[in-house]
């Protein structure tokens, strides 16, 4: 799963947002961000963070905060990121939308989540599985669709590619939100 951070997060430019950073597994992959912002709902798991963020080689802030009620304004970032969060979250299309608006018109959005599976035994698994798995696993759902819910949301895809089937299945995709990006001047 490295790898697949890694190469997903080369495409993470100019002002970054990153939402339920976690223990901050991403951070050392930000390679072309001008500024980064992570917010993480739990304060232990931003306490842990909030350790590295010296480390890093461009401005870093950590604000506590879920995704369904980012505390920035409209348009305020060029690139979002969510790794391993949408299964999480209370309100999935909520926070979205909340991404949605804090993205710049024609902003990135970048994902590596695991969905709902295609039709068949994987996804009636899934369904059957997931009232226990939210237990067992601090609210994830195995069953989201999780992609699906993104395009609803009005973002086009660029670029989606599927990494593995069964009960987890990974997608890491590139997402572009609606609108034209603001000119702006080459230097
Ligand atoms: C499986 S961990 C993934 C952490 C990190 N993104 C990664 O890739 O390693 C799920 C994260 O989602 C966070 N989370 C849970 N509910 C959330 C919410 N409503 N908004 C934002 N993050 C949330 C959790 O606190 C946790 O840090």
């Amino acid at each position: 799963m490295r790898g697949l951070r890694e190469e997903l997060l080369a495409d993470a430019t100019g002002d970054v947002l990153e939402v339920g950073c976690g223990t901050g597994r991403n951070l050392p992959f930000y390679h072309h961000a001008k500024s980064l912002v992570l917010t993480e709902p739990d304060p232990e798991m931003a306490r842990r963070t909030r350790r590295h963020l010296g480390e890093a080689a461009m401005p870093v802030e950590l604000v506590e905060a879920p995704a369904e009620a980012l505390p920035f304004a409209n348009g305020r970032f060029q690139t979002v990121v969510s790794t391993l969060v949408l299964c999480t979250v209370r309100d999935p299309a909520v926070a979205i939308a909340e991404i949605r608006r804090v993205l710049e018109p024609g902003g990135l959005f970048l994902v590596m989540e695991h969905t709902q599976a295609h039709p068949g035994g994987w996804r009636r698994a899934q369904d059957l599985l997931t009232p226990a798995w939210r237990h067992l696993a601090a609210g994830c759902h195995l069953n989201r669709p999780t992609l699906a819910m993104i395009e609803a949301a009005g973002f086009s895809p660029l670029r989606v590619v599927e990494v593995g089937q069964g009960l987890l299945p990974l997608r890491v995709g590139r997402y572009r939100s609606p609108g034209q990006a603001p000119q702006r001047p080459p230097w």
